[in-house]
């Protein structure tokens, strides 16, 4: 998939974040082009939550300036273009009241009220959601009776149902064991490949998505970016630093000591 390098869905610069004199973010630059897919990655508490919440305008940085697609943060109005989902969007109560279709639903957009008449465009928009993230099967079933596997596929089919152009996801696999989590991770790897979606994906298992991410970015107070995460040592050195998991990434490791 050919890169988009003219102007870039995200362009940060000099991000400062304090709260309570606590210097949380310091510094931070960075770009994000189209059909790119950067894993953030980084200790407890090292800010990345933080810093996906200012690129949605969700929390306002102490200083710097943020553009989307070229625009002003404050101008930008487009937000069905950006989907996202919160690190702790799966928790949901065992007696929410609403099915798996319902929640995708929600997601079109806020033009529709929830018990409106759908369009047959956009009953196969959510169709077509569910069946990308693989939940179509479980329609009919109430969200808060799924796994907590099928429940984040369903949280993201809701995200894809306002037809993004990047998806923010932040730190969906706690709990989800392996065979659910690889399964997971092959379909972020089709949406950005065949669908084109610029993926931002904030988590702790970077081994195992090295081969598909285009960039990783090691966010603990400052950001640190590596243009080649298979290969660049620094990587390593990052990794080592941060305690990650990077079995699959050491590919071209340096033994000597
Ligand atoms: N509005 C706020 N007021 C005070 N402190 C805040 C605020 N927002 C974030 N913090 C602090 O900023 C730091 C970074 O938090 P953040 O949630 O961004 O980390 P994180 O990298 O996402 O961590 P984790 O891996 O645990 O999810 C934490 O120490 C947090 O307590
Ligand atoms: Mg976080």
């Amino acid at each position: 998939m050919p890169l988009d390098f003219k102007v870039p869905i995200f362009d940060v610069k000099n991000v400062n974040f304090s709260a309570a004199s606590q210097h949380i973010l310091s510094n931070v630059s960075l770009e994000i082009f189209n059909g790119e897919y950067i894993a953030i990655i980084g200790p407890n508490g090292g800010g990345k939550t933080t810093l996906a919440r200012i690129l949605l305008g969700l929390t306002q940085p102490t200083s710097g300036e943020i553009k989307l697609y070229g625009k002003k943060l404050k101008a930008f109005k487009n937000w069905e273009k950006i989907g996202y989902v919160p690190q702790r969007a799966s928790h949901v109560d065992e007696n929410f009241p609403a099915t798996v279709e319902d929640i995708v639903k929600m997601g079109m957009t806020s033009k529709h009220s929830f018990f409106s008449i759908l369009s047959k465009e956009e009953k196969q928009l959510i169709e077509d959601s569910m069946l990308k993230m693989d939940v179509l099967d479980l329609k009919e079933k109430m969200v808060g009776k799924l796994s907590g596997g099928q429940r984040q596929r369903a949280m993201i089919a809701r995200a894809l149902a306002s037809k993004p152009e990047i998806l923010i996801l932040d730190e969906p696999n706690t709990g989800v064991d392996m065979v659910s989590q690889k399964r997971f991770y092959a379909l972020l790897r089709k949406l950005n490949q065949e669908e084109n979606i610029t993926i931002l994906f904030i988590t702790h298992d970077v081994g195992v998505i090295a081969d598909d991410i285009s960039r990783l970015f090691t966010v603990n107070q400052k950001i640190t970016i590596c243009n080649s995460p298979k290969e660049t040592l620094s990587c390593d050195e990052m990794s080592a630093l941060y305690g990650i998991e990077t079995h699959s990434i050491h590919q071209h490791k340096h033994h000597e000591h």
